[in-house]
């Protein structure tokens, strides 16, 4: 058993690792401001765990609930890239002020394990593909920009003090409990509201546009995972996806089939901004996950629509 400190555990993936920790039996403290996630998921969890209602820039209130041998799983962030282009100092405040306040803490407490999510966002425009742990950055956003600072104070402060660092670049994440509004423009809900109305999706482009699609639950098992394995290096990167580029037409092809439409899509022109290609080089983490098998996509967006179909 361990004693974890998440934040961001009220959102959409933290809430899927919160589950994974408490029915593992760790320690668990929350943390959230529940400015996106939902309080109700953590009402299941109130006299389990100790809950704190904050903005993770307050330290001060969450700081008596960590020791040394507390990991952090830092998962709190201004999520929309749109929006923390339109207002870049409230994805600032968060993603940059916030983290380094919660490394500060993890210093003072002498902590020594914080795995913080970090984002495909960081490599943006790079045109390398897959992408690799090690190419160049080029986000196009603030919200990547700030993904990239937390990294480089943690490659610095790994060196600097006590805590081991891991950054965990999540690609496109999908399954239950994704919003449908604010937050990241996300494809999949959207296409899977469109096929349960039995309405054509629209896209942007010609449909060939590809991303790396990886399943919350298996993204939850990954980051458990991770954060209760010993770590013997003081700074990681690692790249998590399925490394399986999936294209939008087929996307909409697996969803349409799953719920029975014949709709096809309406194509739009493209838009500025929008990269073309991503998939994860996800070697690096192979060689630590050893036998872990991804669901396959037709059984994810099985479940995810089976989801969205209740809550509709
Ligand atoms: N969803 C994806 O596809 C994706 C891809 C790459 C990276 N990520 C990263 O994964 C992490 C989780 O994202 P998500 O999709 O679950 O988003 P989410 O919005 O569902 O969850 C974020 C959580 O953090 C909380 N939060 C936000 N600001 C806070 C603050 N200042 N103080 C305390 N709590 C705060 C929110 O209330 C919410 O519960 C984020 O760091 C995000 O950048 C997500």
């Amino acid at each position: 058993m361990s004693h974890i400190l998440i934040t961001g555990a009220a959102g959409f993936i933290g809430s899927h690792v919160l589950d994974l920790l408490v029915a593992s039996g760790h320690d668990v403290v929350a943390v959230d401001d529940f400015s996106s996630g939902s309080r109700e998921r953590l009402e299941k969890y109130e006299g389990k765990i100790k809950i704190i209602e904050t903005d993770i820039n307050n330290t001060e209130a969450y700081a008596d609930h960590v020791y040394p041998n507390t990991t952090i799983i830092h998962l709190a962030a201004f999520v929309s890239v749109p929006k923390s282009i339109e207002n870049p100092d409230l994805s600032f405040k968060t993603n940059v002020s916030g983290t380094h306040k919660l490394m500060i803490l993890a210093k003072e407490k002498g902590i020594v394990r914080f795995l913080s999510a970090s984002s495909a966002a960081v490599y943006g425009n790079n045109p390398n593909i897959p992408s690799h742990e090690n190419d160049p950055h080029a986000p196009t956003s603030p919200y990547g920009l700030h993904k990239v600072i937390n990294e480089e104070f943690g490659a610095l402060y790994a060196e600097l003090y006590s805590t081991a660092y891991t950054f965990l670049r999540f690609f496109n994440v999908f399954g239950p409990r994704q919003s449908l509004s604010g937050g990241y423009p996300a494809v999949i809900p959207i296409l899977i509201q469109k096929g349960i109305k039995d309405e054509s999706p629209t896209i942007f482009g010609d449909g060939n546009t590809t991303r790396d699609f990886i399943y919350v639950h298996d993204l939850a098992r990954i980051i458990v995972h991770i954060a209760t394995e010993p770590q013997h290096t003081r700074f990681e990167v690692y790249n998590i996806g399925t490394g399986t580029e999936v294209s939008l037409n087929t996307l909409w092809k697996e969803i349409s089939e799953i719920c029975s439409t014949k709709k096809e899509p309406e194509y739009r022109e493209k838009r500025t901004g929008d990269i073309d290609k991503s998939v994860a080089h996800i070697g690096k983490l192979q060689g630590i996950l050893k036998d872990f098998t991804f669901t396959p996509l037709q059984k994810a967006l099985e479940e995810t629509i089976q989801y969205y179909k209740g809550i509709e």
